[in-house]
């Protein structure tokens, strides 16, 4: 029997072209009533592709009585509902591993970008403010104090290439990770205060929400910076929006907001901010990697009943 398999939002089009190719697959996004449609065709389904950006919600999966895979294109899975999975037997993978150090890569591009007021610069020229002044002296990143929260896989590839820096390097988990060399800071108010520069590369979902709070960044202090390349419910964004106001930090490098792609309009107005839009992990090689990874997890749990890389 030939298994049909839900697309649950856009995807690459080289990923698009490839499930096509290889299988029955049903692009929901193109249904103009998708409610009407799974009412419909949701029991013909047994799998389900998606992205860590749209994610499948519990009431989705109960739509689709078949379903017993999910491969999802990203490291994330914060936006798809793991505990009705699990209850409802559905097997979820996502693409870890293979995008560690694209995002660690940028990571370091953003704090040196914080720091060095890199973008800032850039604007100063374009402006021709150059032709009257003289940019402002920026902060220097080798040998200073590096603390990461969430020290995972990307954390690991992060600190890897900070101690190319000569950075003295902390962490925060809710545990000391095993076989770390790094110090390990059980209260993460005390990592921000001895830290120059805190990096965000903790998981999202409700465990970790606002986990980054206003006295987190009162702790990080007005010469500290914040790098976010995790989840934006990681940290609290209106808190954030007033420290850097404020002058209660000195700058943030943020490639993950709260509500994408909104951003509040109050941080276009600051100069301390660098403000991406959810790139980390977006190079034509990673990407490359992560699609052959949605495709491999399908491919084996539908012809041998395993995932590669499983979340459940
Ligand atoms: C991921 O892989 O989770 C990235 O953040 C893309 O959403």
């Amino acid at each position: 029997m030939s298994q049909r398999i839900l697309q649950n939002g856009r995807l690459l089009p080289t990923l698009e072209d490839a499930l096509a190719r290889e299988f029955d697959i049903h692009p929901l996004w193109k249904e103009a009533d998708p409610a009407a449609f799974l009412a419909r065709h949701g029991a013909e389904f047994t799998g389900m592709v998606t992205s860590a950006v749209v994610g499948a919600d519990g009431a989705l999966m109960r739509s689709l009585p078949s379903l017993k895979v999910i491969s999802s294109f990203g490291v994330g899975y914060d936006s798809i509902d793991i505990d009705t999975a699990r209850a409802l037997g559905i097997h979820v993978s996502n693409t870890p591993d293979v995008l560690n150090d694209c995002v660690a890569d940028l990571a370091m591009g953003l704090l040196i970008d914080a720091a060095r007021g890199l973008s800032a610069a850039d604007r100063f020229v374009r402006r021709g403010d150059w032709l009257n002044a003289k940019f402002r002296l920026t902060t220097q990143v080798t040998k200073k104090r590096l603390g990461i929260v969430g020290l995972g896989r990307i954390g690991r590839a992060v600190a890897r290439r900070a101690a190319g820096f000569e950075m003295d390097i902390r962490y925060h988990n809710r545990r000391p990770a095993e076989g770390v060399a790094h110090e390990y800071m059980a209260s993460l108010e005390e990592l921000a205060r001895w830290a120059d520069f805190l990096v965000v590369t903790a998981a999202g979902g409700a465990g970790t929400r606002h986990l980054i709070s206003r006295e987190v960044l009162q702790a990080l202090g007005p010469d500290g910076f914040l790098i976010n390349v995790a989840r934006g419910t990681v940290v609290d964004e209106a808190a954030l929006v007033a420290a850097l106001r404020d002058g209660l930090i000195a700058g943030a490098g943020l490639d993950v907001f709260e509500k994408e792609p909104h951003v509040p309009p109050a941080l276009f107005e600051l100069d301390n901010v660098v403000l991406l839009p959810h790139i980390a992990s977006g190079t034509h090689e990673t990407r490359q990697a992560m699609s052959d990874l949605v495709l491999n997890n399908l491919r084996s749990y539908l012809r041998e009943g395993r995932l590669l890389t499983p979340v459940c």
